[in-house]
């Protein structure tokens, strides 16, 4: 069966709240869902997923440091994630404080992979992914179980 790979990195749970959102959007697709911090995620597990979903706080303006490791040891996959289902959430700390560009960071990651990123035409729910400030609130978590949910859906759809 299809699964869908949440990878999230969190320092004071933010983002880890966000994750479990999306983990229940995609669930409610029908498709497999699992959660895994940056640091625990194996490249095995990553090759294992038919989409994966990557969570970061917003550090600087970008994706956070154990995020970025991750990401830098995929290199070693290079070509494996390929037709592979993704997207992106955040939280930072202010609304102007560099959500998107960090959006934008890991999207570009998945698109060096070689992965199909869903993004969205809805002002509303974000046109490159999941984003709250600071600790998610109701519209935000709606935010993410839809997004979930799409990538599930998408997943179905490909695979
Ligand atoms: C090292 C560090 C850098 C940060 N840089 C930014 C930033 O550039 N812009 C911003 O809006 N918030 C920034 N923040 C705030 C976090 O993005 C914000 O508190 C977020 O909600 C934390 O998510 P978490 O609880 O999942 O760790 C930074 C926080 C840390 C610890």
């Amino acid at each position: 069966m299809q699964k869908v790979l949440i990878v999230y990195d969190s320092r004071t749970g933010n983002t880890e709240r966000m994750a479990m959102a999306v983990l229940e959007g995609v669930k409610q697709s029908g498709v497999n869902a699992e959660t895994k911090r940056a640091g625990e995620c194996t490249l095995d597990d990553l090759q294992e997923a038919n989409g994966i979903i990557l969570g970061s706080p917003t550090h600087f303006g970008t994706m956070s440091e154990r995020m970025k490791k991750l990401i830098g040891e995929s290199v070693k996959i290079r070509g494996k994630l390929e037709n592979k289902i993704g997207a992106a959430f955040t939280s930072s700390g202010g609304v102007s404080g560099g959500n998107e560009t960090t959006l934008i960071s890991l999207i570009q990651a998945m698109l060096i992979h070689g992965m199909i990123v869903i993004g969205d035409p809805m002002e509303a729910t974000g046109h490159y992914g999941a984003v709250a400030i600071g600790g998610p609130d109701e519209r935000a978590l709606d935010v993410c179980k839809k997004l979930g949910k799409r990538v599930g859906e998408l997943v179905k759809k490909l695979s």
